[in-house]
């Protein structure tokens, strides 16, 4: 039995997609019963890295959505239109849909699942979330039965990319960002990814799974690398940290209504050396999923780039090619698999939680400026674990402290007194720590 398959896009990941396709030898035979039957581009004279059965490629993706003989879509073409309306409109024609599209599924995603359920069909997105790491399966089917207490990670290929050849090499910023565009890492607009857009999309698509509602995509307190600066890296290295772009998204409990109650952020992090997300470099990523009862499980892999994304789409063909073989194209949907929502979950005013945190001060160097800073930190209830001085600008001096777990409304608190001493300058930086 053939099953044909439509491709909205044919960039990095449509390309790898294409290759997988069209050279089935050696994978699972299922792989073998896919043919690929028209593929949409924006720009058909562009020469392609793959071969494509004759007359396939278009320009128009209608002629692709609507061709009778494309059984399944697959939308690699990025961004949110004509993207969202493409996918509904396949769901309305009765066509299972693959996505790669963060960004179209955290922004349109109720809309999406809502109107896949109304037609009965599958919309599946393992590529959109950690590249080849599979883990939209896992949190919708293996890890079903725990009660979810986290889920954290480094969920950014490019980014983590860049901030593994900084602290590595010393390299420059602009330089390895290039490098991580020219080997498609790197979203359309990399603003997404260094500016943590595309990792606040990721996380609400799995916070979303791993608590069953949809996750308010506009309300992630979302901070990126594209204001780092490379001597808080160097710092945070000689005090014995690594700083890793994180995705947390954390059950803090339940309100009355019966809605989760969630603290879901993104945000430069400084991780203890030890910890097991400071291993993880280049362009690989890593979830750590906690739960009750199965505790900590971690899932690592490559998080970009053309094979490995490609492989978790072609992963989400089959799933569907696989049941339409047992069942037929008219089976009811497995909810697990469809991913249906069964509550709501409301997002936590950021200033009501805890956390540690790093601050680089530019002061005067001079007696007493680190006793005064000391006061304001104990004055607003904040305990201090360490605290450094490091030589700074001429004259001045750069103090780093990182602090005990307190609250943020403390913590702001305590940076409002600091500013106001005429002895400091500037706060300079100011991190997450784990
Ligand atoms: P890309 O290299 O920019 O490719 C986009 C493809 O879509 C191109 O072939 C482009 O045509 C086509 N396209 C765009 N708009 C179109 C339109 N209106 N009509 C017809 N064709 C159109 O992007 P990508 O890196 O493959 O990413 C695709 C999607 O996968 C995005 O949602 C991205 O977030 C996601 N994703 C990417 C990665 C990765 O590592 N790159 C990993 C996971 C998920 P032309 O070739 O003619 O320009
Ligand atoms: N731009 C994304 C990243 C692609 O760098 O992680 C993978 O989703």
């Amino acid at each position: 039995m053939t099953i044909g398959v439509g491709l909205l896009g044919l960039g990095t990941v449509g390309a790898g997609v294409a290759s997988i396709l069209t050279n089935p030898e050696g994978r699972h035979p299922m792989v073998a019963e896919l043919a690929l039957r028209r593929v949409a581009v924006r720009d058909q004279q562009r020469s392609r890295p793959v071969t494509l059965p004759p007359g396939s490629l278009v320009t128009d993706p209608l002629l692709v959505v609507d061709d009778p003989a494309v059984e399944i879509v697959v939308e690699v073409m990025g961004g949110l239109e004509p993207a969202r309306t493409l996918i509904l409109r396949a769901i309305a024609a009765g066509k299972p849909v693959v996505t790669a599209n963060k960004a179209v599924i955290a922004r349109h995603g109720e809309e999406i699942v809502a109107a896949a359920a109304e037609h009965g069909v599958y919309v599946l997105i393992e590529a959109a979330v950690g590249g080849g790491i599979p883990i939209i399966e896992p949190l919708k089917q293996s890890l079903g039965g725990n009660r979810i207490q986290r889920v954290s990670g480094i969920i950014n290929g490019t980014t983590n990319y860049i901030l593994s050849r900084m602290a590595d090499e010393g390299a420059a910023y602009a330089d390895v960002l290039a490098e991580a565009q020219g080997l498609g890492y790197a979203e359309a607009d990399p603003a997404a990814d260094v500016e943590g857009g595309d990792a606040a999309d990721k996380i609400a698509i799995l916070a979303g799974l791993a608590y069953g509602g949809t996750v308010s995509r506009a309300g992630i307190a979302t901070e990126g690398i594209d204001r780092l600066d490379a001597r808080d890296v160097a710092y945070a290295a000689q005090l014995g940290f690594v700083v890793k772009l994180l995705a947390v998204a954390e059950h803090v409990g339940d309100n009355a209504d019966g809605s989760a109650s969630l603290d879901v952020r993104v945000h430069p992090t400084l991780l203890p050396t030890s910890h097991p997300l400071a291993g993880v470099h280049g362009v690989n990523n890593a979830i750590l999923v906690e739960g009750e009862p199965v505790g900590r499980v971690m899932f690592y892999g490559p998080g970009a780039g053309a094979g490995p994304t490609a492989s978790a789409v072609v992963a989400d063909i089959l799933n569907i090619a696989g049941i339409r073989k047992v069942s037929g194209p008219q089976a009811g949907l497995d909810p697990l698999l469809a991913a249906s929502r069964w509550r709501r979950c409301t997002l936590v005013d950021g200033s009501r939680t805890s956390h540690r945190n790093y601050v680089r001060l530019r002061t005067r160097d001079e007696a007493g400026v680190i006793g005064k800073i000391g006061t304001c930190f104990g004055d607003a209830g904040v305990s201090i674990q360490s605290i450094v001085q490091f030589p700074g600008h001429e004259g001045g001096a750069e103090i780093v402290t990182i602090t005990h777990e307190v609250l943020e409304a403390r913590f702001r608190d305590a940076l409002a007194a600091i500013k106001a001493l005429e002895e400091v300058e500037a706060v300079a930086a100011c991190l997450r720590t784990l």
